[in-house]
């Protein structure tokens, strides 16, 4: 099947209602983005399973999260219901199959798919204090904290390496502030006191060993189809902000790890990035600005990245400009708001002169769109009110033991299940801290004209002890110092943070 050019996404209707034509998204437009938009209810998720399952034929893996838990349906066998069928003849879909897709269930809580994980250092500091709601000067000292970990060849894996870092940042809050600008203990201690409310939510989880490897869910079957990634997000959405962060985070991973590849003959990988306005509600200019960075440059990588949200006013005009490829469902059109909506929807489309689009976009039916593709050159297809062809998975969700059984046959099963906890900031900051503490004691036992042993191996420590005991700040820079010596060759990679300011890894 990966021979095939487009994908079929429902047939157009000429002013009469009648039979016009296919309409099909063009592969090697894939990664030029799309908009999936319309009111609740209106067949939107309905498109991005069409869309996901054309995808994944063509030999192109998909990501998309499942908010409501309606589409892990793709990963089972549809079944010939009667208005399913009929909408199949209505475009026109001859022979309709049924097909079940190969899914790989991950969810960030580890309940219903294989848990997901970021490390502290690949997350950044930017999006850590979007995660966490920073105030800007609070962000400041986020920065210098990432900078010292860097610097001082700190590994941070997860939510107690930060915790151990602030802390050791609260207790050098004078030498750090000397060096680096403004560290107060109060602003460390707000970050530190977030960090709390985080964990109670749960991201705790989320955050350490083993990382998601891109490469993971970049996979294709031996029979040349697309994995389709879904990511369980009804618990997620509970917590937007760690949604809409994770989701930020991996669209920067891709970005940062993927190679350039100019225009393809199909996407490498397609995100989905539902409830997108998510993304961008209350976010700070720099954020958006950079979203629309990567959203524009991550074309080149191959990768496509389409938006679903309710309104296409939740999406800014930047970003918006570079969604090629649109689905429009039926919006309400009630309050000003709404009636400006529908007007700025109409308003991106290519008119067609055979209807009024935003008198349209009120009256289509459920399961029907207006439907604009980029077509040769690029450049977008007049708008077609466009009956939405059905999916050939299940319509609707798929039940526990299904799930179980999918995620128990999955390709990596067994590599995501277990954390690993490996030596990091906690336990190197512990170590150092007990390690001075000693020796301190050990110091003063002496100058108290106390026991005179040393332990063999030992004397050096205790030789400086005398002087580092005259200076609390100073045993901290010494426990550090010599992390930095002990870990450094297993740090030894050039740090380099991409625009999202996550980590770029293996180069
Ligand atoms: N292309 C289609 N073919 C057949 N039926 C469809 C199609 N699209 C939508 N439907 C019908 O409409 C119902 C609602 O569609 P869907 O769940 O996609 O809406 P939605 O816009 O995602 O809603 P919400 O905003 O509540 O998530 C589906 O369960 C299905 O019965
Ligand atoms: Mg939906």
């Amino acid at each position: 099947m990966a021979d095939e050019t487009s994908i079929f996404i429902g047939a157009s209707r000429k002013p009469d209602d009648s039979y016009q034509r296919a309409e099909e998204l063009l592969l090697r437009y894939g990664n030029r983005h799309g908009l999936v938009t319309g009111a609740t209810g209106t067949g939107k998720t309905v498109s991005l399973q069409i869309l996901a399952e054309g995808f994944s034929n063509a030999g192109v893996p998909v990501f998309c999260a499942d908010i409501k838990g309606d589409l892990s349906g793709i990963a089972m066998m549809g079944e010939a219901k009667d208005f399913l069928v009929k909408r199949a003849e209505q475009v026109k879909l001859d022979p309709y199959q049924f097909q079940e897709f190969p899914v790989i269930f991950w969810d960030l809580f580890g309940e219903q798919g294989h848990p997901i994980r970021a490390t502290i250092s690949e997350m950044g500091p930017l999006l850590l204090s979007r995660l966490m709601n920073l105030t800007e000067a609070q962000e400041g000292v986020m920065n210098i904290a990432f900078r010292i970990a860097d610097e001082e060849g700190l590994l941070l894996l997860d939510l107690k390496d930060l915790q151990a870092l602030l802390a050791n940042i609260a207790e050098r809050a004078d030498e750090l502030s000397a060096r680096y600008g403004n560290v107060t203990k109060p602003s460390v201690g707000a970050i530190q006191r977030t960090l709390l409310v985080l964990e109670s939510q749960g991201a705790a989880n989320f955050f350490g060993e083993p990382a998601l490897r891109i490469a993971d869910i970049m996979r294709t079957t031996r029979d040349g189809r697309g994995a389709i990634s879904v990511l369980a997000a009804d618990k997620l959405m509970m917590n937007p902000r760690l949604y809409a962060t994770f989701l930020l985070w991996l669209m920067s991973e891709l970005f940062e790890e993927l190679p350039e590849v100019g225009d393809l003959d199909r996407p490498k990988l397609v995100f989905f990035f539902d409830e997108a306005h998510l993304l961008f509600e209350d976010a700070p200019k720099v954020l958006i600005d950079r979203v629309e960075q990567v959203v524009r440059l991550i074309r080149s990588k191959g990768v496509g990245v389409y938006f679903v949200t309710q309104n296409p006013l939740d999406i800014p005009e930047k970003v918006l400009a570079q969604l090629g490829n649109r689905v429009q469902h039926a919006l309400r059109a009630y309050t000003p708001r709404e009636q400006q909506a529908v007007r700025t929807a109409a308003e991106t489309f290519r008119p067609n002169p055979d209807f009024d689009c935003a008198t349209a976009i009120t009256q289509l039916a459920t399961g029907e769109a207006l439907v604009s593709m980029l077509e040769d050159k690029g450049v977008p297809a007049m708008v077609q009110r466009t009956l939405i062809r059905p999916p050939s998975s299940r319509l609707g969700p798929i039940t526990p033991d299904e799930r179980r059984k999918i995620i128990a046959e999955s390709p990596v099963t067994g590599q995501y299940d277990e954390t690993v906890d490996r030596e990091s900031a906690f336990e190197m900051l512990q170590k150092k801290a007990k390690e001075a503490q000693d020796s301190e004691a050990q110091a003063q036992q002496q100058n108290s004209g106390g026991s005179r042993w040393t332990i063999p191996g030992f004397d050096d420590v205790l030789g400086t002890g005398n002087r580092r005991s005259s200076n609390r700040q100073t045993v901290a820079e010494a426990a550090i110092k010599s992390v930095v010596r002990s870990v450094g060759s297993s740090v030894g990679r050039a740090i380099v943070r991409g625009i999202l300011g996550s980590l770029a890894r293996g180069r």
